[in-house]
């Protein structure tokens, strides 16, 4: 792979975005070797520091957020390759400073911006104000991309008066994920999978990303946001494209951005006739998490103590398709659960005769375990026959298991950053979100986001670590089935 040499420009290098993902990520990227020698990495922030003071605090948070000791030869050369540049992203004249630490000519500039959407526009301007944006130059856009349409438009306009969409790269981390790609790798490379994947075999598809931890001192930021815009609108539906989609032609940018767009736009809307009976929407009250008790959400530090915000979403969803047509796919995920899990289960239809009546009045349907996070794997759950003899034949459920951490023990699993971060530098958008890719979520997710509004219902409480309210298994109880536990 030819390692394209740039200048790379953290705005927000002080943020804890930067800090926690991207910097420990551009780590080992060093250490893996796969920075271009000539790369810089640009760190804008308004705090007075000379570079040397910005090396050292740099080097603090290296040792403080990389999971593993240091290799200190790699943490030079990293440290090296920083520079930093200070910034009032408001004062476009300031951004001159910027030539002077990178050259166009020579090195591909990527602009991450690791800071609020509202400060978007300041940033464009001010490169745009110092002659900084040429048609090679790209940006990179964090979550959250607007709260719903309106909003994600304006954002999306706006950088579009600067840069043209092939110059933009919109990151949902999930797409980095060893596992969330494997997706991929599954679907289109196993016969065994590409000619079972359909209303003819699948009886309903779960999508779960449970998280352990409650909002903990980002109460201001997520009591604006809830779990459906958090979540739902970004993480759940990239992986519900994935595994919905149709097979592309390639894994070129167009072709599998086009795949997933299509997904989204056979959504059947959920709006105030049907979401009773579509979403069950919950927030956590005080209970216990790994033995410990824990506070409720409205509880929590500097909360609001009447917020309907919820901290878990589960969605009974439709896709308006051929391959799709009466398979439900039903979507669940919360803040402050049972544990941290993050699966796909692919539900297969039971046989239409059985005649193993011995062992199961009814033959338990196969089952296809695609574990995400954390302990990252494929299962499949089966019947065998117990070995022995005499009377008769009788079954057991089994699980076929293809733990990563098993199979592939001397690989290291990069972070979901440090993949995005190579593709950016290389140029390739494949596994970055389209405009109109989220313009569509947007759309589907505004529904249900205004339906709830609508109604005076409060959300349905689920004490802290446990899998969410009750109503969540009456969702699935309704059309006679469970959630995998
Ligand atoms: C972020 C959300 O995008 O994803 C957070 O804003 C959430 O609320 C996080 O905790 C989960 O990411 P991961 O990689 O830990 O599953």
């Amino acid at each position: 792979m030819e390692k394209r040499s740039c200048d790379f420009i953290i705005f927000g290098i002080m943020g804890d975005l930067a800090q926690r993902k991207l910097l420990p990520s551009l780590y080992q990227l060093e250490k893996a070797g796969m920075l271009n020698y000539d790369t810089r990495i640009i760190g804008v922030a308004r705090h007075d520091l000379d570079q040397e003071a910005f090396q050292a605090e740099m080097r603090k948070k290296l040792e403080k957020f990389v999971e593993e000791p240091l290799d200190r030869e790699a943490e030079a050369q990293l440290l090296a390759r920083m520079h930093y540049v200070l910034i009032n992203l408001d004062r476009p004249e300031q951004y001159n400073r910027l030539c002077q630490v990178t050259n166009q000519q020579c090195r591909v500039m990527v602009n991450y911006f690791s800071v609020a959407p509202s400060l978007f526009g300041d940033i464009c301007t001010g490169l745009d104000h110092s002659g900084l944006i040429t048609p090679e130059t790209r940006v990179v856009l964090e979550k959250p991309i607007g709260r719903n349409l309106i909003t994600s438009r304006q954002i999306n306009d706006l950088v579009a008066k600067f840069f043209h969409e092939n110059q933009v790269y919109r990151i949902d981390h999930y797409l980095g994920k060893e596992t969330v790609m494997n997706l991929l790798a599954l679907r289109f490379a196993n016969s065994i999978f590409t000619t079972n994947w359909d209303h003819n075999t699948i009886d309903h598809v779960q999508i779960t990303v449970a998280e352990q931890v409650g909002i903990e001192g980002r109460w201001g930021y997520f009591d604006k946001s809830g779990q459906l815009r958090d979540m739902v609108q970004n993480h759940l539906m990239q992986i519900l494209t994935l595994v919905a989609m149709e097979p592309p032609v390639n894994l070129h940018d167009d072709s599998l951005r086009g795949e997933k767009l299509k997904v989204l736009k056979a959504l059947r809307p959920i709006t105030t006739k049907n979401i009773e009976r579509r979403v069950v929407r919950g927030q956590y009250r005080s209970g216990f998490i790994r033995g410990k008790p824990v506070p409720g959400y409205l509880e929590e530090a500097g909360g609001n103590p009447i917020s309907s915000t919820e901290t878990f979403v589960a969605i009974r969803l439709d896709i308006d398709n051929w391959r799709w047509a009466g398979v439900p796919f039903y979507l669940r995920t919360g803040k402050a659960m049972a544990t941290k899990r993050s699966e796909v289960v692919i539900n297969y239809k039971q046989l239409p005769h059985n005649i193993f009546t011995d062992s199961y009045r009814c033959l338990p349907a196969n089952k296809l375990v695609i574990r995400l996070q954390p302990d990252e794997g494929v299962e499949i759950e089966m019947l065998n026959k117990v070995p022995g003899i005499g009377d008769g034949i009788h079954l057991q459920r089994t699980m076929l298991d293809l733990s990563f951490s098993e199979a592939f023990k001397k690989e290291r699993v990069a972070g979901a950053y440090e993949r995005l971060i190579l593709d950016v530098m290389q140029g390739s958008q494949a596994l970055f979100i389209h405009r109109d890719e989220i313009e569509h979520s947007w759309t589907w997710i505004d529904s249900i986001q205004e339906a709830w509004e609508k109604s005076s219902e409060p959300p349905k409480q689920y004490p802290a670590g446990t899998w969410g309210p009750v109503a969540s298994v009456a969702l699935l109880a309704r059309d006679g089935r469970e959630w995998e536990e």
